[in-house]
């Protein structure tokens, strides 16, 4: 009960449990007065719909400020000069999680950022996985069903979701970075982010750059062992919200670098993948990372509801000298986001304090939207749709996560890997159990041969000539 409600009653006698029962006898008409004259409908409607996904999290506001000169990729206005200064908004998730659930389950982290620059609202809506699971969007309703619970049982089912990812390999790659340490970050503090997809940049000659965004953690990157995760699973539910809260009020302000990957049209022509395949990175060496600037996040918001509930990012929200790409996982998300902050949020969504842009209030929504058509208009050009990057290496879904294995994981993340694979894989049960373990772990050895050979022994699979013949590398 809020101090302010503690007031109300002292003031009014009709709150107070011996004095209403009198009131009551008295005067019956008084037990529906009070419910008039009491903020009832703050508490039964005070909140809002939850997010269908992405539903427990906590945010911040803070500022960006250019670091490095990125003009001749884009003539965006926030990023015009070094020292530049742009306020901004962060709200970190738990993908599957749902609002009591505990932070530190094994899930990925979603990592929001809300830009206000002088040109509207830019969002960038990532994640702390560089890939995601799908590279389809009509594959999206059904890896979501198996993320959550059952409509049947009301039960989470890892089964489903390892029937979902043994028959579509392309998830091979966010599956180990989820089964590493990654899946289980200490908080939001010690975490990247990434915008994942390819977006684009254009600047003042009307040139265009594909690129990549990565946020990468000033405080370092911290992950818990599963046995830090299962105890504060039970001690502290809310570890990762309290953690960052705390760091904000002792002003130990989080700050985050971020980069941008460029490929060139002609550089996307010829890669070896899709460049708008999210299931793939970029790797660094042939496309190093830029420095753009830094994210600073400084200041809890003064009411949770109207801020960390009410702010609606969209893939949709950009600005001049920003763009998209072809990626259909993207223009799957611009499509949907809207929809689903008008039925959370009402139709007004845009207008809510947290949502609007303060240099353009009244034309904000309105030059998004002509932005947007832009955008799909460009694409609309006969060079610029997915079709024309096809990649004969479209169903390459192992040669990325063997490396991934090899160079990106020293020896203790490998083992902790295998271990929290095996852990998962022997929950699978039902009739096709074995056919479930099969194709997955033929997607394993695909990848690499040592990590195939390492689950298979931990699962008591014994490995026969047929399936190593499938293994690639
Ligand atoms: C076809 C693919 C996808 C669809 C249809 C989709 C759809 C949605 C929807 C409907 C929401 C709730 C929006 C709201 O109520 O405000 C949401 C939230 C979110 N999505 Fe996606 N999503 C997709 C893929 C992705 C990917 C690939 C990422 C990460 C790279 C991502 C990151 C997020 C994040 C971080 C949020 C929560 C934003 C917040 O903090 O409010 N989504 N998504």
């Amino acid at each position: 009960m809020s101090i302010k409600k503690m007031g109300n009653i002292a003031q009014n006698p009709f709150y107070d449990t011996i004095d209403r029962s009198r009131n009551i006898q008295d005067n019956p008409m008084n037990a529906a007065s009070s419910f008039q004259e009491q903020d009832f409908p703050q508490i039964l409607r005070g909140t809002i719909p939850e997010r269908a996904l992405f539903t427990k999290g906590t945010g911040a506001y803070g500022t960006f400020t250019v670091t490095n000169d990125i003009t001749q990729f884009t003539n965006a206005n926030l990023f015009s000069s070094v020292g530049k200064i742009c306020r901004c908004f962060a709200r970190f998730s738990d993908f599957t999680s749902e609002k009591g659930s505990a932070d530190t389950n094994r899930d990925s982290r979603g990592f929001a950022l809300k830009f206000y620059t002088e040109d509207g609202i830019w969002d960038l809506v990532g994640s702390n996985s560089p890939v995601f699971f799908i590279k389809e969007p009509a594959k999206f309703p059904e890896f979501v069903r198996t993320q959550q619970r059952s409509p049947i049982t009301n039960l989470k089912s890892t089964t489903e979701m390892w029937n979902f990812c043994c028959a579509n390999p392309e998830t091979l790659h966010h599956l180990l970075m989820y089964f590493s340490g990654r899946g289980t970050p200490k908080g939001f503090r010690h975490l990247n982010g990434y915008g994942s997809h390819t977006y684009s940049m254009i600047n003042a000659e009307n040139e265009r750059v594909w690129v990549k965004y990565h946020i990468k953690t000033n405080q370092g990157i911290k992950n818990l062992v599963p046995t830090q995760a299962a105890q504060l699973k039970s001690t502290n539910p809310d570890f990762a919200q309290e953690d960052f809260i705390n760091a904000l009020q002792n002003g130990d302000f989080p700050i985050w670098t971020l980069y941008i990957q460029v490929m060139t049209e002609d550089q996307a022509k010829n890669f070896r993948w899709n460049p708008f395949d999210v299931t793939k990175v970029w790797f660094h060496d042939e496309f190093p990372l830029i420095e753009v600037g830094e994210i600073e996040l400084n200041e809890i918001p003064s009411d949770y509801q109207s801020n960390v509930e009410e702010v609606a990012f969209s893939p949709a929200n950009f600005v001049q000298g920003l763009g998209l790409s072809p990626d259909p996982i993207l223009q799957a998300r611009i499509a949907t986001y809207g929809e689903a902050q008008q039925h959370r949020l009402g139709r007004h969504a845009n207008l809510l304090e947290v949502n609007r842009c303060p240099f353009s209030p009244e034309k904000d929504k309105s030059e998004k939207n002509d932005q947007t058509a832009r955008n799909f208009s460009e694409f609309d050009k006969e060079d610029a749709f997915p079709e024309s990057f096809y990649s004969e290496n479209e169903d390459d879904h192992f040669t990325q996560p063997g490396l991934f294995y090899t160079k990106a994981l020293q020896d203790y993340d490998r083992i902790e890997l295998v271990r929290n694979i095996i852990e998962s894989i022997n929950e699978i049960s039902g009739l096709d159990r074995e056919e479930i373990i099969n194709r997955q772990i033929c997607h394993f050895f695909r990848a690499n041969i040592e990590l195939g050979m390492k689950i298979a022994m931990g699962l008591q699979i014994n490995i026969d000539a047929n399936m190593m013949n499938h293994a690639g590398s």
